[in-house]
């Protein structure tokens, strides 16, 4: 396999860049694939992640970078399967350069008319450098049926959406607490649920990738 970089990018807070970036890294670590993360957003989520998970080799942490392009390449060389960027909401130039080094860029959504407008500068970078890149629904309420259509809709305007959705669901958040993906969460009950949006979700990453370099 062609060692292959995946950007979680939004220029808005609180989409769920982080959150994804540490769950979609263990599930390619499931895959059996070398994964490593960039955290290249200030707040340090992902390190902080990493940390209580016990600084495992894989996913490895990349810290103190400089530029992400030069780090991805360099990580490629050195046989990494997967690198995943977290990147920050804001900074047009650290956004850039996440952007500049994907080969797809995942663009998480939440429902909602000002998530959906915030997409537009992403989308332009992306356009810009010509990365492939696709919509993510993210704490999603499943009970909104109508705002859920709706975002999707408009997003649809701009890029492709995926059908995988992730659902709005406490185990995302107690579970990264733990250093833990949802999809294991120590309650079982609540991995379950979890587990089957993540795997669709990684499916669906892999295939949108795939889609992109062709
Ligand atoms: N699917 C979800 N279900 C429930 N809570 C979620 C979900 N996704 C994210 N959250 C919560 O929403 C908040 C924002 O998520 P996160 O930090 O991942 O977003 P972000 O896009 O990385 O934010 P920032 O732009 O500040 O870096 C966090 O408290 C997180 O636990
Ligand atoms: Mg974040």
């Amino acid at each position: 396999m062609q060692p292959k970089c995946i950007a979680i990018a939004s220029a808005k807070g609180g989409t769920g860049k982080s959150t994804l970036a540490a769950n979609l890294a263990v599930q390619a670590v499931k895959d059996r694939a070398q994964v490593s993360f960039l955290d290249w957003e200030p707040q340090g989520s992902l390190t902080l992640w990493w940390t209580l998970r016990g600084k495992p080799d894989n996913p490895m942490l990349e810290r103190d970078i400089d530029d992400p392009v030069e780090t991805v390449d360099q990580l490629k060389q050195d046989g990494v399967d997967w690198v995943f960027i977290d990147t920050p909401p804001d900074g047009v130039d650290e956004l850039e350069r996440a952007i500049e080094a994907a080969d797809l860029v995942l663009i998480p959504v939440r429902a909602g008319l000002f998530d959906a407008h915030a997409v537009e500068l992403t989308v332009t970078l992306c356009k810009d450098r010509r990365v492939p890149f696709v919509f993510v629904l993210n704490a999603v309420n499943p009970k909104r049926g109508a705002l859920n259509a709706s975002a999707i809709r408009h997003l649809e305007k701009k890029g492709k959406v995926l059908s995988a959705q992730i659902n709005d669901r406490a185990s995302y958040v107690t579970a990264l607490n733990k250093g833990l993906s949802a999809a294991e969460h120590p309650d079982g009950k609540q991995a379950k649920p979890a587990k089957a949006e993540l795997d669709a979700l990684w499916k669906a990453v892999k295939l949108a990738v795939k889609r992109g370099r062709s």
